[in-house]
């Protein structure tokens, strides 16, 4: 069984059906979805109604969907991201934003064909709600202290990066593939469908291949003029479609 595990979709619609078109392609048909579902671009409606009807074994909130549904005020975002947020939740129904209020900040996933465990949270463990940034071995493991499954997917910071515990110490960074050591503990950041900011544009998500144990990056070509072309005509900052080109 092979699950694909995608994050930060941000309202890229055309980002998420390359994403899905490339999972589907491969036989997938379970999906793990991180948060930050809405913000930055132009299809909030399209992107929650494509995410909703994927056969979900789990989803949490991101911080721009806990804005998107008045959970959480705007502290911490930058203006752009701001008004980007605000342009957001004035799109989103009140289904729509009771719906993302509903999604918890982590979730705990156990699958048995065979037993398989691991969590899923937006931005880190040691506080979900904070969002706070995994970039580096040290930010990692003080995630790491507060998970108890041997792995756990993360998303937030846009840039994929895998780290590895073992009883002495902590290891990772750029990654396409992962091989499980049944003694060591994974923390697996997959990645941004609709925002990468590793300097590759292309959208970024993962499959994880239960009976193997392994995980997989991909990066999927898509069509970025026209998500550009939309994010301008909605009167979303015009930031939100250069950075789509450039990946950052
Ligand atoms: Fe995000």
């Amino acid at each position: 069984m092979k699950i694909a595990v995608i994050a930060d979709i941000h309202a890229n619609l055309e980002a998420l059906h390359a994403v899905l078109g490339h999972a589907r392609a491969q036989g997938i048909t379970k999906y793990v979805c991180l948060g930050d579902i809405v913000g930055y671009n132009a299809n909030p409606h399209e992107c929650l109604e494509e995410v909703r009807n994927l056969d979900l074994l789990g989803v949490v909130m991101g911080n721009h969907d806990a804005v998107a549904c008045g959970r959480q005020s705007l502290v911490g975002f930058n203006p752009y991201a701001a008004r980007a947020a605000e342009w957001t939740r004035s799109q989103l129904s009140d289904a729509e934003q009771t719906w993302l209020a509903s999604l918890s900040f982590k979730q705990d996933i156990f699958i048995d064909s065979p037993i398989t465990r691991f969590t899923i949270v937006h931005a880190s463990l040691n506080r979900p709600e904070a969002w706070e940034y995994v970039f580096d071995t040290h930010e990692a493991d003080v995630s790491m202290q507060f998970q108890w499954m041997p792995l756990c997917f993360i998303g937030h910071t846009h840039s994929p990066l895998a780290f590895e515990r073992s009883l002495l110490e902590t290891v990772g960074g750029v990654f396409n593939t992962v091989r499980f050591n049944p003694d060591h503990k994974y923390l697996v950041n997959c990645g941004s469908v609709g925002q990468p900011r590793d300097r590759d544009p292309r959208a970024a998500y993962v499959t994880y291949d239960l009976d193997h144990a392994t995980i997989q990056l991909h990066r999927v070509v898509y069509d970025i003029s026209t998500a550009q072309k939309k994010v301008i005509a909605a009167g979303l900052p015009e930031y939100c479609a250069i950075r789509l080109g450039t990946g950052r």
